[in-house]
């Protein structure tokens, strides 16, 4: 810490795989997990929802449209009927990133995601909706994965109940870009003091990573991490205002280019 005094608990910053590694591989797919494991990434980034039937399953969005050739809510959907849906479409927000010749795509469990990345990489779970902390924590445990795993969340509350049910968890708490001072000061009203993870929102507005928030962090022992970073000169940026953490969808950029020191 020492010779950092400015700067982030971790130096260099890891590099956080954002759903995988979309880029290379359909998002939030075992395709994109594994090939993230490959190039070695530290930390694997998902989203997690619940089915209708009770299990947790690793998508963005709450409707099937974007990323599926399902349509409707996943919420409404038995795991039975969502893993007969092709998991690999093309997005035209990033045409580049699709891949015609995975056909074979699903959408994962979050069972299988621990299963695979266990020994290998810390898994960013990050819960969707609100309620289904315990079934969450209860596969973490199974897994035996408590240690690797930290549950995130946009929501200071849903972060709360993980807390209450399981406190032996690390927490990471997501700023948005618009109201990152309010969200901090929510973070200190609610006392989630066992957050092991502050994720700011940094494209939209990169002054977020100020120095006051690095010392923030750091002065509570939090891993600061800035999402979702994937131009080279973002990443140069954030590494040196003293990031902890880059998550990215382009984790490659940062194997590949002399970004870290
Ligand atoms: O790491 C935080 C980030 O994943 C939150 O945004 O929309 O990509 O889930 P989103
Ligand atoms: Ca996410």
């Amino acid at each position: 810490l020492a010779a950092y005094p400015e700067k982030s608990i971790t130096q260099p910053p890891m590099v956080m795989a954002h759903r995988g590694i979309p880029s290379l591989k359909p998002e939030n797919t075992m395709y994109a997990f594994e090939e993230a494991m490959k190039l070695g990434v530290e930390i694997i980034e998902t989203d997690v929802h619940k089915t209708k039937d009770g299990h947790l399953v690793l998508i963005h969005d709450f409707d099937l449209e974007r990323t599926t050739n399902g349509t409707g809510k996943v919420k409404d959907f038995t795991l039975k009927e969502l893993r007969e849906l092709n998991a690999n479409k093309l997005d035209p927000a990033n045409p580049s990133w699709y891949q015609p010749e995975i056909t074979d795509a699903v959408i994962p469990t979050m069972d299988e995601l621990l299963e695979a990345a266990k020994g290998k990489a810390v898994v960013i779970l990050e819960a969707k909706g609100i309620g289904y902390e315990k079934e969450m924590a209860k596969v973490i445990k199974e897994h035996d994965m408590v240690e690797d795993v930290i549950v995130s969340s946009f929501s200071s509350e849903v972060l709360e109940r993980f807390a209450k049910f399981n406190p032996e968890l690390g927490l990471g708490f997501t700023l948005s870009g618009t109201k990152p001072k309010e969200q901090l000061e929510q973070y200190a009203e609610k006392q989630i003091t066992d957050a092991v993870q502050l994720n700011a929102q940094y494209y939209i507005n990169h002054q977020i990573v100020t120095p006051e928030l690095i010392r923030f962090a750091k002065h509570r022992g939090i891993i600061l991490t800035v999402y979702t970073v994937n131009e080279e000169a973002d990443m140069k940026r954030a590494t040196e205002a003293g990031v902890g953490g880059i998550i990215t969808d382009y984790a490659q950029k940062l194997y590949n280019t002399q970004i870290l020191p």
